[in-house]
Parts: C-alpha cells; structure tokens; sequence
C-alpha cells in the first residue's frame, strides 16, 4: 500500500505538464473531456487529501463535506466561480488558482475578438468560401476603425491592463470602470454608465461574483451606443444571454464578440449562434500551448505547497491562514 497521499485530478492532463507531481502522490485522474467530476473521484473523496480541478467542475458544498481529509484544492484558471470559497474557507482549506500566467494570452484573445467582430472576419471568410466574392467591393465588407475609437474596459485588472495597452498600440482611447481606485497612465477613469455610454467597444474584465453577475443587463445595453460591439472573455453570466440576444436581434448594439456564454456551452440550436453580429469562440482565452501548460505548473505547485502543509503561492482565501481565536 503507498503511503503517498492522495490526490483527485478531474482530468487527463498531458503527462508533462504535471511532471511536479511525479513520486509525490498518487493520483485518480477523470477523463480528458470531463464535463463533471468522474464517478471514480466521488468514490474517492473521502481519502483524499488534495484536489485539481478545472473551472468547468463545479465544487460545491456537497463536494466538499465528503472530504474530510482534503487538505488543498487548486483550480487550474484564474477565476474561482466554479468552487464554494466559503465553505473551503470556513473549513480552512486553501484554495489555489493560477493568475498572471494568462494575462497575455487572454488579452490576445479579446483584441483578436475585437478586431474580428470590428472588420467582420467571420461573414467575410464564409463569404470567401462560399462564393460571394465577386470583385474589390468598395462598399462591401466595411467595419468599424480602432484607431481613434474608444474602448470601455469594465474590470482593470491584470487582463484589463493588457488589454489597454494593446489598445493604445492600436491608437484607441482607453476608458474604464473599476470599483477599485486605479491609476492608469493614459486611460481615464470613469463611472461604469459613462463606460457604456461612451464607448464604441466595450470589454469585460471583471471575475463572475455576485456584484457582476448579469452586469451587463438590459439596462446596460441601453446605455451603450448603437454601434457599439461588446465583447467578454471573463465569464458568460456577467451577460445576461436574454437581454443580449435582444440587444442584437434588435440592433440595439452592433455586435458581440463572446469567448464565454451562459450557459456553456452554448446548445448548437441557441438563437444567439443564428445571428449574424454575434461571433462566438469556445473559451479559449488561456488556449495557448505556453499558457495552458505554465498552468497546469502553477496549479501543481500550489497543490503540493497544500499537501506539504505550506502556503499556497497563489491562494484565494488566505484568511484560511490567519489564526483562529
Ligand atoms: C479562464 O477562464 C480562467 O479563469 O483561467
């Protein structure tokens, strides 16, 4: 019997991404494609001390009570809307995530989002292929500039940040909305209404928790500009599908640019993938080989920190640290 502690990974990673774990626990791994946790880690979660999950795994309450022994959860993403904070911390299990090492390539991803759903790359690629290129058209095919156009970032985090200074290469004026003070060298700060109001894109930033969780609402969409185009690669529920789907059929906003849906995947019959000024990718912000791989490295590392019994270098409840009076 190894005496090594166990582990519950949710998925099949490529051997070498975990290589860190490698003669320091014993690991039941889910498959590749696992939508939920695997039937074989419920069995084992009473034993086990560590666990590695993905953000498409929800761990909730029930998860949690049927594992007394559980010492360390580390979530390989940034965000953590997938897992009950509360109940880790007030069992004070730290809980790990992986920030910074996809802040490049997820700002990447939402200035390719911009720039596909600002030219409309995806009907003029079909368009090419499907025969509807006749000739140099000169009023075909015509987008939105960036030079010169304001972007509204909501959320200046890391992401936020590098998404403005992509920007400001491409000549935008950058503003932003973020509860926290912020003091960004040539972005302006402002209300979140005024972002909306004043922006010919907006981006969304921000991690899902109760304050952002249908943000972008009717009302939202309201205020924002008629040619304006939204994009999000945070996550799908800081929009409101029904009211966007409305915002677009309605051409109440130009378009939509998604990395991420609610629900998601989106059901290939949901009525936003029928409408021509919405462009919707598979979450892929991290999709990086680099990225996905300097991940899966973080989230090793936090797990063994947990397992060794020390602090996690990338926690999200560090109050599970403070002593107890
Ligand atoms: C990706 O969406 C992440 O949170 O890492």
């Amino acid at each position: 019997m190894s005496t090594l502690p166990l582990v519950l990974m949710t998925h099949t990673l490529p051997a070498d991404w975990i290589v860190s774990l490698e003669g320091k626990c014993q690991i039941v791994k889910g498959p590749i494609d696992a939508t939920e946790m695997d039937i074989t880690l419920y069995e084992h979660l009473a034993e086990a001390q560590a666990l590695f999950t993905l953000l498409t795994i929800q761990i909730g309450k029930n998860e949690i009570d049927q594992a007394p022994n559980m010492r360390v959860i580390s979530n390989m993403a940034v965000g953590v809307d997938n897992i009950d904070i509360a109940t880790c911390t007030q069992r004070r299990i730290p809980v790990g995530n992986t920030p910074g090492v996809l802040t490049e390539g997820t700002a990447d991803l939402a200035m390719a989002l911009l720039l596909a759903a600002a030219r409309g790359l995806p009907q003029a690629s079909l368009d090419a292929r499907e025969g509807r290129w006749k000739t140099w058209s000169p009023t075909g095919w015509l987008g939105k500039d960036l030079n010169g156009a304001t972007i509204g970032i909501v959320g200046m985090g890391k992401i936020g940040g590098a998404v403005a200074k992509r920007a400001m290469g491409f000549g935008m004026r950058v503003v932003y909305y973020d509860p926290q003070t912020k003091d960004i060298s040539q972005a302006e700060s402002c209300s979140f209404e005024d972002v909306l109001k004043k922006s010919d894109f907006i981006s969304l930033h921000v991690p899902l928790n109760s304050q952002t969780h249908h943000l972008m609402n009717q009302q939202a969409f309201d205020l924002m500009r008629s040619d304006a185009i939204l994009v999000n690669a945070s996550r799908g529920s800081v929009v409101d599908t029904d009211a966007l789907y409305k915002a677009l059929l309605d051409k109440r906003i130009a378009g939509a640019a998604l990395d991420v849906t609610d629900p998601e995947p989106l059901p290939p019959d949901h009525p936003l993938l029928t409408l021509q000024n919405c462009l919707v990718v598979p979450h892929i912000g991290s999709a990086t080989r680099n990225t996905r791989r300097h991940m899966a490295e973080l989230a090793c590392e936090n797990l063994l920190a947990g397992l060794q019994g020390r602090r996690l270098p990338y926690c999200v409840n560090p109050e599970v640290y403070e002593r107890q009076s």
